[in-house]
């Protein structure tokens, strides 16, 4: 019998990718690969990479360079290059790093066996076009294997926003919406692999328009799968929440009270230079309507420090609009210019100015954090148990409002959902106990 052959993903950025990666691993499997987590056991070796921040793309081409000697003991080794990275630099990877046998840009993943195929013979391969097709409509079935009690689901790719600052437009392309149907029938799938929870996945997945009613339609509609318990939804535009979608916040209640809804900055100056389309004083009034429809609703949001022109008193607004909002937990992130971008053209601000920045932004987020953490209190929340603690005898899963919760093993089995009353806030999740009815 022949060994199977051997594919090491590393997978960098966002969720959209870890979905992705998920993909092509299943697509590659009905070529005769099989998964290893070590690259130097591997036949091929595929980086799934991202291109937001320049660190990002740093980080892949130091990463290649440490696959070179494995690449010199194992001719027969295969390197691809997947992800926003392929998709922006494209040949320019294979110049740079000659030992590269495959580029494969985010919309292209269901040509990858073929694609596969061509390396294996001895070719270069690389395809970063922007086809027609719906990628995952002609990748490989799912497997029917058993899996865990979460799962992503890509519903929506790609973003018309144009933010001055963001590629996303320009590697993964205008926006498209896969169809409810395929959705549907996917998340079934999931369902009866042992999926509990699903997170429905877009660069901006409010824009959604597969369904009719939008994503709030596409939300009622998954909410009728019986065996599914929970639904999210990231990453989403503030213009882009409809009412319908903000009602069923009040309505669904199997979509969780968690919302990443970023919105970069305070400064209406700089949001109007950033290209948000919408002011912060509009940003604050939409918070206020999502509270009205689910009050315990934690926000999440992410943010930009040092965007170029940006003043003490422009970022001053930005801590502001964080203590309106009081944010369950954010992510922030300092100005990084990309090529192509306009924002890449203007006068930019310096690192000093930017560190300084980022800390004092960080402390104030944790500050919130910390309070939203400790404030669960007391309270009873639905825990989705995912796996064992980190101590003997516990399980932790994950509350409603996205916070670990470690809770005493006895009688829980990954999968379960269940009430839990929180008795003690730590430093990075919630001790609990279950409440017996
Ligand atoms: N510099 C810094 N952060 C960025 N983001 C996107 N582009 C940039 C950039 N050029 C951040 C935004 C976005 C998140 C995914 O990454 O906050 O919401
Ligand atoms: Fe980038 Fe999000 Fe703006 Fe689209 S909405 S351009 S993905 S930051």
């Amino acid at each position: 019998m022949t060994q199977p052959k051997k594919l090491f993903i590393k997978t960098y950025g966002c969720q959209m990718n870890v979905y992705d990666s998920e993909r092509m691993s299943e697509a590659l499997g009905g070529e005769g690969y099989v998964t290893t987590d070590r690259p130097d056991d591997a036949d091929m070796i595929l980086l799934n990479t991202c291109h937001i921040r320049e660190r990002a793309a740093e980080k892949v081409y130091s990463e290649l360079g440490r696959y070179k000697s494995l690449k010199a003991e194992k001719p027969d080794l295969k390197i691809g290059v997947a992800g926003c990275v392929a998709q922006a630099e494209g040949e320019e990877i294979m110049r740079r790093q000659p030992m590269v046998d495959l580029v494969v840009g985010p919309q292209s993943y269901h040509r990858l066996p073929e694609l596969a195929a061509r390396a294996g013979a001895g070719a270069k391969a690389l395809d970063t076009e922007f086809p027609e097709e719906d990628k995952f409509a002609h990748l490989a079935a799912r497997p029917k294997a058993a899996r865990g009690p979460t799962a992503f689901l890509t519903v929506q790719e790609g973003c018309d926003k144009f933010c001055a600052f963001c590629v996303v437009p320009y590697t993964r392309g205008a926006e498209v919406s896969r169809p409810a149907d395929r959705v549907i029938a996917e998340a079934h799938d999931l369902v009866k692999r042992g999926v509990r929870e699903i997170t429905l996945l877009g660069q901006n997945v409010n824009a959604y328009h597969g369904h009719e009613g939008g994503l709030a339609g596409l939300i009622h509609a998954l909410a009728e799968i019986d065996g599914l318990l929970r639904i999210r939804f990231t990453t989403s535009h503030p213009n882009d929440m409809d009412d319908a979608l903000i009602a069923a916040h009040g309505e669904c209640e199997k979509l969780m009270p968690y919302l990443h809804l970023p919105v970069q900055a305070g400064s209406d100056r700089i949001l109007k230079r950033m290209n948000r389309q919408h002011t912060a004083e509009e940003y604050v009034r939409l918070i206020e309507r999502l509270r009205a429809a689910r009050p315990d609703l934690h926000l999440s949001g992410d943010f930009i420090v040092g965007f170029p022109e940006e003043t003490e008193e422009d970022f001053q607004a930005t801590l502001d609009l964080i203590d309106e909002v009081r944010y369950g937990s954010a992510f922030s992130f300092k100005y990084s210019t990309r090529p192509g971008t306009p924002a890449a053209e203007r006068d930019q601000l310096s690192e000093e100015v930017k560190d300084e920045r980022l800390q004092r932004l960080q402390a104030l987020l944790v500050k919130h954090q910390r309070a939203a953490q400790d404030a669960m209190v007391g309270r009873e929340v639905g825990v989705l148990f995912e796996k064992p603690g980190r101590f003997a005898g516990q399980m932790v899963g994950k509350s409603d409002h996205l916070h670990a919760v470690h809770v005493a093993a006895d009688g829980i089995a990954p999968g379960d959902l269940r009430r839990v009353r929180i008795v003690e806030s730590g430093p990075n999740s919630l001790m609990g106990e279950l409440v017996t009815l």
